[in-house]
C-alpha cells in the first residue's frame, strides 16, 4: 500500500512509520521540518499542497496536532485556538484534502486519546478537540465519498513518554507496539466511523 504517514517523527508517529515500512508499505513521511515531505497541518494549503505531490494513496495516517496544557482557570480563547487550529481543524482538513486525493475505498485514519473521555488535571484544551474530533468522525464518516473509511485511534499514555506503572487520566500507559498495531488494523478495516480506543 501507499501510506502517507503524517507526524512520521513523532513518539507515535515514528513507531508507525518504522512499522509500516517493515511490513514493505511504501511509506511517505511527513511532518513541518521534513526536507522531504514538509507539511504544517495548521495550514489547509500546506495540507493540499502536500497531498498534490504525492501519487494517489491507499490512506494517511496522522499522528500530529497539538493543544495547550493549562489549568481551566489560566486558560483564555488564544489558547483554545492552537488546539482548534492545529489538532482539530488540522485533522479535519486532512479529511476534506484526503477525500479528493485518495484512491476508491482508501482509509484515512486520525489521532485523538484518552482525554476524549478521561479526565487529567490541565488537559481541558486537549480534551474539548479530542471530543470534538470523536463526534466529526462519528457523522462524517457516513457522507465521506468514495467508500472511504474514516476512523480515529484514541490511545493511553505512551510507556516511555510516561512511567510505566504511573497512572495518566486513571489509566496505566500502553506501550506504543500495541498502539501502531492498532493504526495497522485501522488502515484494513472495511468499518468506517469508529474510535479505536487503546487504553
Ligand atoms: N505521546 C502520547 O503519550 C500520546 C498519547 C495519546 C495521544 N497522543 C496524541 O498523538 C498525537 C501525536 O503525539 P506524539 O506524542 O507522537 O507527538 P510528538 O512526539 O510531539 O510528535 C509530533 C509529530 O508531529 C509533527 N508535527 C507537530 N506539529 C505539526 C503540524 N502542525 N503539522 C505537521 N506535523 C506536525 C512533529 O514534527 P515537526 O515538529 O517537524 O512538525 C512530529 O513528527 C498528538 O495529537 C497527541 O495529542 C499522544
Amino acid at each position: 500500500m501507499k501510506i502517507l504517514v503524517i507526524g512520521a517523527t513523532g513518539t507515535i508517529g515514528k513507531s508507525i512509520h518504522e512499522y509500516l515500512k517493515e511490513k514493505k508499505h511504501t511509506v511517505y513521511a511527513a511532518h513541518r521540518s521534513s526536507t522531504t515531505y514538509p507539511v504544517d497541518i495548521s495550514d489547509k494549503n500546506s495540507i493540499n499542497a502536500l497531498f498534490s505531490q504525492l501519487p494517489q494513496l491507499d490512506a494517511v495516517i496522522n499522528a500530529s496536532g497539538t493543544a495547550v496544557w493549562k489549568h481551566l482557570s489560566d486558560l483564555n480563547e488564544e489558547d483554545y485556538m492552537i488546539g482548534i487550529n492545529s489538532k482539530l481543524l488540522g485533522q479535519i482538513n486532512i479529511v476534506h484534502t484526503a477525500e479528493k486525493y485518495l484512491k476508491n475505498k482508501g482509509a484515512i485514519v486520525l489521532t485523538t486519546g484518552i482525554l476524549g473521555d478521561h479526565y487529567e488535571k490541565n488537559t481541558v484544551a486537549l480534551s474539548m478537540v479530542n471530543g470534538a474530533l470523536h463526534s466529526f468522525v462519528n457523522a462524517a464518516s457516513n457522507e465521506i465519498s468514495k467508500n472511504i473509511t474514516l476512523n480515529i485511534v484514541a490511545p493511553g499514555a505512551i510507556q516511555g513518554n510516561f512511567p510505566k506503572d504511573k497512572k495518566f487520566a486513571d489509566h496505566y500507559p500502553v506501550a506504543i507496539d500495541d498502539v501502531v498495531k492498532i493504526y495497522e488494523k485501522a488502515i484494513h478495516t472495511s468499518e468506517t466511523g469508529k474510535i479505536l480506543k487503546i487504553y
